[in-house]
């Protein structure tokens, strides 16, 4: 069936941005963000071969900008250029030697700063330890570390002397651990004793022990000392970083790679199947990373940046560690999370360090909002300019307590659309060119040819809700997925046929298009919801039920029905004050019909503590799609956070 999603979200506030802001901004007006669009789209092998000669430093250049034989791309044949060369040693050269590369907080209060000179060391040092535990160029190596500074370290260190990293989300299982490290056939693993999160320690070398006694390729495992807590060292396996550190020289030059030579490999869930390795390469990712943080980020040298992602995503990749590094800027990173003992640490490193421009995730929004406004009322935050979201829709409500609470009507907010697949971000404002509207994500980045269409590839009309493509292929793209070329054609380019030679890059999301061309994603198609063949995203019946006071968080799925198909069931977080009962329930269910209209109302409302999430705060619909129709749970669980909820959620039914 080739029928659209349905929209049914109304929002028309819109935002500019301040004049000084613009004036100041990189792009700073809509008539620029439309040249530079027009221009990369009529010539974008021009468009990206400018931008690589001016923006990176090659060892050779190359002789193809592009070689498209779709669904396989390469960006930059021919051309050598190492990223852990662009991240650090062209800004020894310069007076950035001295600046700060790196700024850490730990959980517990220690801190560290690492200039571009320190920084480099650190990796060069690094980078030999590896060789010398017999790691050459193409091997894999998985790292599993908390959010230290080693895990940037580590990740520069590999692409240095050209081994694929598998970073591996501290948080992940053994098993999840183990199932990684073998697709990847893993030659070494970088961990720690331990880590710090939420007031406790996370147990990574333990877990490091259990997964390597089914992974027969890794010959070592290096151990960085973090929290001083008691762990096993297996003999010839098992070596301290901070012994090895001493016994290596700090000179390792970065190996020039080829541009299509793998820098990275990280793992991504389906909704069905095992894991995806998604592949990036070294050009392509690199340029594009670099030219999003500058233009979307609106990056200054003054700048202290800031993305609370874990390096286990492929946020903490492209804009914690490579984006902001290539572009010569300071970097914050955090260790932990918000946690029970300090909840407002958010707000106090903001005023410690000055942080000019702060990127999070909507998941993290709210759970801000559920802390209350006392807390970032309680610290000086006008250091900020700039705001940004990623990693899912962002309610409308949830943008405007950002912007008014944390941004204080001052700051823009970008709303980041993008994917591991994608590795840069795709559809978002560039802050000083364009108005924002909460809940968009606004227009492309030049270069990127989205758009919203029906299962034949015909563009939808305005307002009218479908599938959200790419066109025309970009530098940082997926290569493929490791080891299953097939389900990589499969999962991503075949949904919607070609046509024409027209190929269509869909990696799951619907959409809409506004009149002014901004784009609204409006969640995973495998959630919509099909309500008397009406197929309505999830996420705008959420936007709905969030939008009443009693409501902190809401998951709505669909439940099988006899009569209309699927019934909408709703999982609803109240807020603290709030007490669950029947009453409240069919005010919910009313306040829907208000907002959206009778199509949306939800047949049942589920009042929980807690909803299954992913580790990266993301809802995982299926699994209580599966509790609502009352199903046993046999997809995947190897991501969720805490397995528990499940447990209370089945009690509660
Ligand atoms: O559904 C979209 C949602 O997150 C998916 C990608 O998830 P992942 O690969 O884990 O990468 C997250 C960080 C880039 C997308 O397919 N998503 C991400 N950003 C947004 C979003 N949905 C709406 N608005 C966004 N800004």
């Amino acid at each position: 069936m080739s029928s659209p999603i349905e929209s049914v979200l109304q929002e028309q506030r819109l935002f500019y941005p301040s004049l000084e802001f613009s004036a100041q901004a990189k792009i700073g007006s809509l008539e620029q963000y439309h040249q530079l669009y027009r221009q990369a789209e009529a010539d974008p092998v021009k468009f990206w071969s400018d931008l690589a000669t001016q923006e990176l430093d090659w060892f050779d250049r190359w002789h193809t900008t592009l070689d498209w034989q779709p669904p396989l791309v390469k960006w930059f044949d021919g051309g050598k250029l190492n990223i852990s060369y662009n991240c650090l040693d062209r800004h020894l050269l310069t007076w950035r030697r001295n600046k700060a590369a790196l700024i850490w907080e730990g959980e517990p209060g220690d801190s560290r700063t690492y200039t571009y000179a320190q920084l480099h060391r650190e990796v060069c040092l690094f980078a030999n330890v590896l060789k010398q535990l017999g790691v050459q160029k193409g091997d894999v190596v998985g790292i599993y570390l908390p959010m230290i500074p080693e895990a940037a370290i580590a990740m520069l260190a590999c692409a240095r002397i050209g081994a694929p990293h598998s970073v591996v989300f501290g948080g992940f299982s053994a098993e999840a651990l183990r199932d990684r490290l073998n697709d990847g056939k893993a030659k070494l693993v970088i961990t720690a004793d331990g880590g710090w999160r939420k007031d406790a320690i996370v147990p990574l070398k333990d877990q490091v022990d259990i997964a390597l006694t089914h992974v027969p390729t890794v010959e070592n495992v290096l151990v960085v000392q973090r929290t001083g807590q008691k762990i096993q060292m297996l003999p010839g396996r098992d070596h301290w970083w901070h012994d090895l550190k001493q016994g290596v020289n700090a000179d390792c030059p970065a190996e020039p790679m080829a541009s299509e030579d793998i820098l990275f490999i990280l793992y991504t869930s389906g909704s069905t199947g095992k894991p995806k390795g998604v592949v990036h390469t070294t050009a392509g990712y690199n340029l594009y990373t670099h030219i999003t943080t500058q233009w979307i980020f609106d990056l200054k040298d003054t700048d202290v940046y800031w993305c609370t992602a874990d390096v286990g995503w492929i946020t903490g990749h492209s804009y914690i560690v490579y984006g902001p590094l290539s572009n010569g800027a300071t970097t914050l990173m955090y260790e932990g999370a918000p946690r029970p003992s300090n909840p407002g640490c958010t707000w106090e490193i903001i005023e410690k360090h000055g942080v000019n421009i702060f990127y999070t995730a909507p998941t993290a929004i709210r759970s801000f909002i559920k802390q209350g406004e006392h807390l970032p009322k309680a610290r000086d935050l006008s250091s900020l300019r700039l705001l940004g979201t990623v990693g899912e829709p962002i309610n409308p409500e949830a943008w405007m307590w950002y912007y008014r609470i944390i941004g204080q009507e001052r700051c823009p907010i970008v709303d980041t659309w993008w994917q591991t697949e994608t590795g840069g971000i795709m559809i978002s404002a560039l802050p000083g060119a364009m108005a924002t509207k909460p809940g968009s994500a606004t227009l492309p980045f030049p270069g990127i040819i989205a758009d919203v269409v029906d299962l034949e590839g015909n563009p939808v009309g305005v307002n009218e809700g479908g599938y959200l493509v790419i066109k025309h292929p970009f530098p940082s793209m997926m290569r493929t997925i490791y080891n299953d070329p097939d389900r990589f054609r499969s999962s991503y380019w075949e949904h919607i046929p070609p046509k024409e030679g027209q190929y269509f890059y869909f990696a799951g999301d619907g959409a809409r298009k506004d009149e002014d061309g901004y784009f609204w994603v409006m969640g995973r198609v495998d959630d919509v919801i099909n309500v008397a063949g009406h197929r309505l995203g999830t996420m705008e019946i959420e936007s709905a039920l969030v939008s009443h006071p009693a409501v902190a968080e809401a998951a709505v799925v669909g439940k099988p029905d006899e009569i209309k198909g699927e019934e909408i069931c709703a999982f609803i977080i109240l807020e603290g004050s709030q007490t669950a009962n029947e009453e409240l329930a069919q005010e919910l269910k009313q306040h829907v019909v208000k907002e959206i209209g009778a199509i949306a109302r939800p047949g049942e409302i589920k009042f929980t503590d807690a909803l299954p999430k992913t580790r990266s705060g993301k809802i995982m619909r299926r699994l209580l799609r599966s509790l609502a129709a009352q199903q046993e749970i046999t997809s995947d669980t190897s991501t969720l956070e805490d397995r528990s909820v499940l447990d209370k959620l089945r009690e509660g039914a």
